[in-house]
């Protein structure tokens, strides 16, 4: 079994494996949206999953535009995603 670690999404503490994509992990805690477009206020979710469409954007320890879905989680990482 690997490691847990502790990651904050939106300032909530979630438990995770170390090293699981984010964009997994945010997608198992039920709620597929991960963000919204700036312009049309559209929910965007993981569609790829591997990288390709930037749909799954979020802001990792104060960096915009990451992609969740290729990024390992790591124990006291900060996540901001774009649910609202
Ligand atoms: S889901 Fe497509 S880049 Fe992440």
């Amino acid at each position: 079994m690997n490691e847990r670690i502790t990651l904050l999404v939106d300032g909530r503490r979630v438990e995770a494996e170390a090293g699981r994509p984010l964009g997994a992990v945010l997608h198992g805690e039920g709620n597929p949206i991960i963000r919204h477009t700036a312009r049309r206020h559209e929910p965007r979710g993981l569609f790829c999953g591997m990288g390709v469409c930037f749909d799954c954007l979020v802001t990792i320890d104060g960096r915009p535009g990451v992609r969740a879905c290729v990024t390992p989680v790591s124990d006291g990482m900060r996540v901001e995603t774009g649910r609202s």
